[in-house]
This record gives structure tokens, C-alpha cells and sequence, in this order.
């Protein structure tokens, strides 16, 4: 009978036969344990040359990592750890040997190398790991999203225009209908769509072209937008630390053994739970300078003033109404104060910096039309965007995650470039 490695547990004194990748191998001569793994964990397998055929035991002699293998053999709990399981082989079937030393051994390897050869590091344990946690975090805002009664629904990634700065833009030539951009957020066509489902997000791969080579930065990376109408900037940010909080939960609860793998404390995460502290911009200035930062009154915070700011709590924190020139032009003034914007980002603690941007939107036709020519946009492509504060205009608000970032922070890695099977930044484009 075939059995995935994950399911070992249920066949305990069964023979089975699992199918994938040898990728270590220890022992000679009297006995081999072999690593195997199949994507859906490892376990080890052991050949005793006392009781195996000839030819048995010919395969695991001659038998090199990565060679990928149908294995077959009685299945029963390691001795020491009760979560592993062993298989003591009867057959091993190569399916092709691996002639030529593997490329990535135990050995430190440079993050170039590593790079160069991604798609053979993503078999390391540490690479398999990150990806189960980033197929949680995708799951988990599904199942969250969905249980507040927002729909998924699919924006364009070929665009006519900017969402957020136009400077960000991939260009591209587009039939006889001149140029096409590649999508930088889907928020503005799920500002349409609340129209007729109410609540709506979309989960996917957007491009950002600005030159930024810091940690935190890709040119491809994906992104989930979430919009919603007659919610304001207050239930906003509330819908947002709820569904991080349920991530963060989701996650240690599905990916210990990832954790472990990781070797992530996990115990910061264990205090991930809404509420999150709220802070606004002119606060958070303040409190900047006094940590030494030169940051100006009417600026973004700068990534060194985020991994600042982030490292002092233990708990994510919102950036609430930024000056209203540092941000996009389809935010909502406060209107206790119209220089500022009704917006907030989400940085993460530990050093991560922004995860999360979101605001409440113009919902006035007039002002919104004022804003448009401010920042110099194109009238004519804001068309449609503008016709929504003409028909049934309502307040309505949202927000967008990168994937990449969250990725980074919950499992504890260094750069976002590692979160993604084949990272896209300005220096990369290959594998
Ligand atoms: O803050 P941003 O630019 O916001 C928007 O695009 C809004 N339209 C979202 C919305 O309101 N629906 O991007 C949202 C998030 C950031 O907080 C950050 O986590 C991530 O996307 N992000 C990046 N991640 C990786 N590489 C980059 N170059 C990123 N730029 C933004
Ligand atoms: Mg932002």
C-alpha cells in the first residue's frame, strides 16, 4: 500500500511503500538509515544488512542523495521520539540515481549560491517549512475573511494605470491601445465591487518597479486586499488586527513542527492578540525623536525608524493618520484635522517593520476630483473610479497585506526574499 509520510502513523505495523527523495544517508556495510522525504514530512528508513536480500542491499549502498526512490518496508514509532516514525526496509525501487553530486550539502553556503540554486534549495527543511507556514497564513485569511462575510473576487493585473505612486509602474506596450501597467494593488477595482457584494477581497501577485533593495522589498510579491463598504477608519483597523491575530493563532496551532524546524521563538507570537496599540503619526514622530531618529514632522516613516519603533513592543502597532501629502491620493481626510489622512499601517514587532497599509476612502465626488488633479493623475483613466461617488456613493474603507512580509515575521526570517519560492527583487530575475 502507498502512504504519505505524514500518514505513517495510521500504518504502524503495516508494510508500505512511500514514495520521494533520499537526502541523507548514514551507517555502512552492516546497516544503512536512510533520510527520506516526501513533501509531506521525513522519516527514516533502515536496512539491516543481516536480514536484506543481496539486492537490497545493494540499492541503499549505492543509493546518493536526492535520488528519488519508491521505499517500502514495516512500519513502527522511533524508539525515542514518539512523533517520528521508522520504516524498516524490504524494498527499495530507485527511480532515477542521482549521478551527480548534489549541489547543496551540509555545509554553509552564501546567500547568492543559495539564490542561484533555488530551485533546489526550496527541498531544504527550512525552505519546505517556510512555504507550509506561508500555505497557512494564505488559508487562514480565507477562513477569516470569509467568516466576516467578504468575497473573494479576482482584480485585473493588466492595468491602464497607477494605484498607489506612478513612479512604481512596469510598463508594457498593449496591442494598438499603447501602454499597459502591471497592477501594483487591486484595491481600486474592489472599490467597484463593493458596489455589489458589500465586502469583497482579492489575494494576489502585484509589482512594484521602485529601485528599493532593503530586506523588506520585491518587485513581484502577493498581496490581499480587502475592502469593505459602510465600514470606517475606526472598524478598519479593528478588521485588521482580528484577522492577524487569527493568522498568527492559526499558524502556531497548524505549524509547530515548522516552528521548530525554524527554530522561531515562538513565544512573541504567543502574544499577538487584538487589541493592537494605536499610535498616530504625530505621536509616533515625538516618540521617534526621543529615540534618537531625525525623522521630519510632514514624513513617512523611513524603514530604520520602523525596525526602531517595532523593536521597543510586543505587540504590532498602528500608525494611524499620516500627513496627508506622503500618502495616496484616494484617502479620506481626517476631518478633525484635514492635513492628515483617515489611514493606518500595521508594523510588526520584533524589528519588521510595516505589514499592512489601509484607509478610508474619498467617498465624495468633488473632493475626490480635487485629489485626482493635485497628484496630477490622469482625469480621463479615473473615469470609472470617480463614477462610484456618483452612484450610490457610501463611506467604505480597506486595507492591503504583503504576503511576504507577514511570511517574514511569523516564521522569524531575515528577508522577505526567502518567503517566496522564486523571489523577484532589481538584482534578480533568475531561476
Ligand atoms: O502600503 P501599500 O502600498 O498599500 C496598497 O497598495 C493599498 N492599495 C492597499 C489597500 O489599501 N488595499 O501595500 C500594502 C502592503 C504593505 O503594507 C506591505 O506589507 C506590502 O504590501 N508591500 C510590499 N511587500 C513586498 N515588497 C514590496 N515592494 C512591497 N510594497 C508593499
Ligand atoms: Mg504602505
Amino acid at each position: 500500500m502507498i502512504s504519505r509520510i505524514s500518514d505513517l502513523k495510521n500504518h504502524v505495523n503495516e508494510e508500505v511503500t512511500i514514495q520521494g527523495w533520499m537526502y541523507n544517508k548514514r551507517g555502512s556495510g552492516k546497516i544503512y538509515f536512510l533520510q527520506l522525504r516526501d513533501g509531506s514530512g521525513t522519516a527514516q528508513g533502515i536496512v539491516e544488512a543481516s536480514s536484506a536480500s543481496p539486492k537490497l542491499l545493494e540499492a541503499a549502498e549505492k543509493l546518493t542523495a536526492e535520488s528519488s526512490v519508491k521505499v517500502t518496508g514495516q512500519v513502527s514509532q522511533h524508539p525515542r521520539d514518539p512523533s517520528a516514525f521508522e520504516l524498516h526496509i524490504t524494498d527499495i525501487e530507485i527511480v532515477q540515481l542521482c549521478q551527480d553530486e548534489y549541489p547543496i550539502s551540509k555545509k554553509e553556503h552564501g546567500i547568492d549560491f543559495l539564490l542561484d540554486n533555488r530551485h533546489l534549495w526550496l527541498r531544504s527543511a527550512k525552505e519546505w517549512a517556510v512555504q507550509k507556514v506561508r500555505n497557512t497564513i494564505i488559508n487562514a485569511t480565507y477562513e477569516y475573511l470569509n467568516g466576516e462575510g467578504f468575497t473573494k473576487i479576482d482584480a485585473p493585473i493588466l492595468t491602464p494605470n497607477a494605484c498607489e505612486g506612478t513612479t512604481e509602474l512596469f510598463e508594457i506596450d498593449y496591442f494598438d491601445l499603447g501602454k499597459a501597467y502591471l497592477s501594483q494593488s487591486g484595491q481600486l477595482y474592489l472599490e467597484a465591487v463593493i458596489f455589489s457584494l458589500g465586502r469583497v477581497f482579492d489575494f494576489g501577485p502585484v509589482f512594484r518597479a521602485e529601485k528599493s533593495k532593503t530586506r523588506r522589498h520585491l518587485t513581484e510579491f502577493w498581496m490581499m486586499d480587502a475592502e469593505a463598504a459602510f465600514v470606517e477608519h475606526e472598524e478598519n483597523m479593528k478588521i485588521q488586527e482580528e484577522l492577524v491575530s487569527f493568522i498568527v493563532k492559526s499558524v502556531l496551532e497548524k505549524n509547530k513542527k515548522e516552528l521548530e524546524i525554524l527554530e522561531r521563538n515562538i513565544e512573541p507570537l504567543t502574544k499577538i492578540e487584538a487589541p493592537f496599540i494605536r499610535k498616530t503619526h504625530a505621536e509616533v514622530v515625538t516618540e521617534l525623536r526621543e529615540m534618537g531618529s531625525d525623522i521630519k514632522e510632514n514624513h513617512d516613516l523611513g524603514g530604520d525608524d520602523e525596525t526602531l519603533l517595532t523593536k521597543k513592543y510586543d505587540k504590532p502597532i498602528f500608525v494611524e493618520k499620516y500627513p496627508a501629502e506622503v500618502k495616496a491620493f484616494y484617502m479620506k481626510r481626517d476631518p478633525q484635522d484635514p492635513s492628515r489622512a483617515l489611514c493606518n499601517d500595521l508594523l510588526a514587532p520584533e524589528g519588521y517593520g510595516e505589514v499592512i497599509g489601509g484607509s478610508q476612502r474619498e467617498d465624495d465626488y468633488d473632493e475626490l476630483l480635487k485629489r485626482i488633479r493635485e497628484h496630477k493623475l490622469p482625469e480621463d483613466a479615473f473615469k470609472w473610479y470617480l463614477d462610484l461617488r456618483k452612484y450610490g456613493s457610501v463611506p467604505h474603507s480597506g486595507f492591503g497585506f504583503g504576503l511576504e512580509r507577514l511570511v517574514a515575521w511569523i516564521c522569524g526570517l531575515d528577508h522577505v526574499r526567502s518567503t517566496i519560492p522564486f523571489p523577484r527583487t532589481i538584482y534578480r530575475l533568475t531561476p
